[in-house]
């Protein structure tokens, strides 16, 4: 049975594009995936803590030595690390802001990339930890950044979000860019024929 850990960042719920291209590429997966199993964090709805002295401390000390407060600070981040550890497939859908991902999906990130648990530094250097994992990026951006436009330069999300996954081992990466958000605010295209595009690359996505 395969479990699908879905993870929203958007603060706008049901407006937000990023989660409502999620939801298509959801019931894709489940129809896909009888039997299968979901997990969600909302980040917008659940925050994370940010990485504080407690935090660091905890993590690099052994378990063992943990104080009450070393336990607590690491508490979070053993549970983004179980959740990730126990899924199949990860669909992250998050919204561009100030050309990177927003703050709760960079706290996420900062519990999940843990030494000794999710990378190991071993002779060729570090070696994500976390296999066999499928994951899925829905991003939602005002402008568009195609690769091999000048443009490009400016996303700082995708380029990003790649490397550091890969570096805990979630090397399996699918990015669904849905872009030109602008082109809707502004009138030049409706809501629904902008949307169509994407909705079928999430619904397409989903079968894999
Ligand atoms: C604070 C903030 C910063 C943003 N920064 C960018 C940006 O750097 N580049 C971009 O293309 N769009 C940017 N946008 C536009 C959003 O990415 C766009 O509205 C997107 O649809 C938001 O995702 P959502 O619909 O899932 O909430 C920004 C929006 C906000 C609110």
């Amino acid at each position: 049975m395969a479990t699908l850990l879905k993870i929203d960042v958007s603060p706008r719920g049901a407006s937000s594009y990023s989660r409502q291209l999620g939801l298509t590429f959801l019931e894709g997966w489940k129809a896909a995936h009888p039997g299968s199993s979901v997990v969600e964090r909302d980040l917008a709805q659940s925050p994370l803590p940010f990485l504080d002295l407690p935090w660091i401390a905890g993590a690099f000390t052994p378990p063992d030595q943990h104080t009450p407060e070393f336990a607590a600070a690491l508490k979070p981040s053993n549970e983004v690390i179980a959740e990730v550890q126990a899924a199949d497939h990860i669909l992250i859908t998050t919204p561009m802001y100030n050309f990177q991902i927003p703050a709760v999906l960079k706290a996420w990130i900062d519990h999940l990339v843990r030494v000794g648990i999710t990378v190991n530094y071993g002779a060729n250097g570090p070696e994500g930890q976390l296999h066999g994992k499928k994951v899925t990026v829905i991003v939602a951006s005002a402008g568009a950044y195609p690769a091999g436009d000048p443009g490009a330069a400016y996303d700082h999300l995708t380029p990003y979000l790649k490397h550091i996954l890969g570096f805990v081992g979630l090397t399996d990466v699918t990015f669904l860019a849905a872009a030109g958000v602008a082109g809707v605010q502004y009138g030049k295209i409706s809501e629904e024929d902008w949307k169509k595009p994407f909705t079928e690359q999430a619904a397409e996505l989903a079968k894999a």
